[in-house]
């Protein structure tokens, strides 16, 4: 008898001859490890659109960076995503996405994401703000977003923002083929406890590319060896939410959208969306 149910998620059409990938995932599958459905594995011609589309995202990104500054509104980030995105043949996926009002998610110091632009929103020196872009190009999806600091800040805000980047750094790191999503979070949370912050865990990064929002959910802490197997040819983000204090959240009842730290404390991001390769992660959105 069966002791605890397994997961078979992986399956193989009847009568077909099983691959080298076959066996290596049923292996992982039999001994109770959760593995990704079949098809979340991507072709090497869906990798490729995402790479596409991973550039413009990229685009999208540079140009804010060389944009952005104090007295800016973030509707004016909102229009300058807009008419790149749209002028290079793609779609912000978030305009519209779930009701989402906007082209990119603009989040300020203790936002710690999912912000909407506002002509009402003006950047002030020493904000930290996270840009989230994403981008839709003929049908396939990336996802990035990157911390800008407005003139200069606070030695504790600039300290969090660079940790949350080399949280980022130290998850695609642990990631690796036939490891596990919990290594990647294990790794994240260590990271931002050494350095006394918190990580959220109400919100998580994603498998993407022929959606906004795939499996696996790739939680930002956790045990190693556990959550799903990696995969050579899946497609997924990571963005570690990295808080000051508390990792308590709430979201902002007048607009059902923007996440806030529950102390008010700032909270920073960074996102890549990654592919798992044989050899190791390779980023999609540089
Ligand atoms: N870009 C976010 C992510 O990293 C999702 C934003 S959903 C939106 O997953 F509707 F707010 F755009
Ligand atoms: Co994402």
């Amino acid at each position: 008898m069966l002791s605890r149910k397994i997961c078979r998620n992986w399956r193989v059409p009847k009568g077909q001859e099983l691959t080298e990938l076959d066996k290596r995932v049923l292996y992982f599958q039999n001994k109770g490890h959760l593995v990704p459905k079949r098809s979340l594995i991507k072709t090497p011609e869906q990798i490729e659109g995402i790479r596409q589309s991973g550039i413009v995202n990229t685009g999208v990104l540079d140009l804010v960076a060389s944009e952005i500054k104090a007295g800016m509104s973030t509707a004016e980030i909102d229009r300058m995503v807009y008419e790149y995105t749209l002028d290079h043949g793609a779609l912000p996926a978030p305009l519209g996405y779930e009701g989402f009002p906007k082209s990119v998610c603009t989040s300020i110091n203790e936002v710690v994401c999912h912000g909407i632009p506002s002509e009402d929103e003006i950047l002030e020196e020493g904000d930290i703000i996270n840009v989230d872009v994403s981008t839709i190009l003929n049908g396939y999806y990336s996802d990035a977003s990157r911390m800008f600091v407005i003139g200069e800040t606070t030695p504790e805000k600039q300290r969090l923002v660079d940790v949350a980047r080399e949280c980022l750094i130290i998850g695609m790191e642990a990631a690796r083929p036939f490891g596990f999503v919990g290594d990647i979070g294990n790794a994240i949370e260590h990271h931002a406890r050494k350095h006394g912050y918190s990580i959220v865990r109400d919100l998580c990064g994603h498998g993407v590319g022929l959606e906004f929002h795939e499996d696996p959910e790739v939680e930002h802490f956790g045990r190693k060896g556990t959550g799903m197997l990696l995969v050579p040819g899946m497609v997924f983000t990571i963005e570690p939410m990295v808080n000051m204090g508390t990792h308590e959240v709430f979201v902002d009842e007048d607009d059902n959208w923007t996440v806030v730290t529950e102390d008010e404390l700032p909270s920073a991001q960074w996102e890549h969306t990654f592919v798992m390769t044989e050899q190791g992660l390779e980023i999609l959105t540089y």
